[in-house]
């Protein structure tokens, strides 16, 4: 579909504009009807990549010279509404804001879509926290208070970015909370499961 991709502002994305074009339209065969939010350079794409990190893309472009690539945020996904059947995104929602990114997912999934999440177990929290109080690395404690305030934020459908640092946003889950935030997007068939130190959703686009 792109023969070559380029910074956000000259990408040649005929997603972005997602009101003049329906999901068949742009994705022609079935392969294409998955995509990877936060897709990282060695990963094996066979679908849609997308990241918000430039850098990221080129070395996925390294790795597979024909993946699709979209250099985009996941709170704005650039694709039209009902495109998908699968949407899967492996620890990258934890650093966005999550009740966003879930709203977009939720709407670029066709009904009966199924979206594969994996997110921060709050135990990799609590393993980081002790770990830096015990080697005295406080300006990670201070992180990690504001990573503990921002995932309470997330039960009222809200986040926070680092105040002291704008340009970090990061939060830890719990599989109550990932349900919480699941359901809330509209998603049924929400099953979450402890995957040390990750945690895995699986939820469907009714
Ligand atoms: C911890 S890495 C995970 C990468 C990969 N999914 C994996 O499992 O190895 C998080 C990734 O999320 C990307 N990312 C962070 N915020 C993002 C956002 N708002 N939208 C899209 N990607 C984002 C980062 O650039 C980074 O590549």
């Amino acid at each position: 579909m792109f023969s070559h991709f380029a910074r956000p502002e000259l990408l040649p994305c005929p997603w972005s504009d997602r009101r003049s074009c329906s999901g068949d339209d742009m994705l022609a065969g079935q392969a294409l009807r998955e995509l990877n939010v936060g897709c990282a350079g060695l990963q094996a794409l066979d679908r849609i990549g997308l990241n918000i990190d430039f850098d990221e893309l080129r070395r996925s472009r390294a790795a597979v010279p024909d993946a699709v690539l979209i250099c985009g945020k996941a709170e704005a996904l650039p694709i039209a509404d009902n495109a998908l059947r699968c949407v899967y995104s492996t620890v990258t929602l934890p650093y966005t804001n999550i009740p966003q990114a879930l709203r977009e997912i939720w709407r670029v999934l066709a009904p009966g879509g199924t979206a594969h999440l994996r997110f921060h177990d709050w135990w990799m929290w609590r393993e980081r926290t002790w770990r830096s109080l015990r080697r005295g690395n406080w300006k990670d404690v201070t992180f990690q208070a504001y990573t503990l305030l921002n995932s309470q934020f997330l039960w009222f459908g809200t986040v926070m970015r680092f105040p002291l640092r704008r340009s970090r946003l990061e939060s830890y889950q719990s599989p109550e909370l990932v349900r919480h935030l699941l359901q809330r997007a509209g998603f049924g068939d929400v099953v979450v499961k402890r995957d040390h130190p990750h945690l895995r959703a699986f939820a469907a686009k009714p």
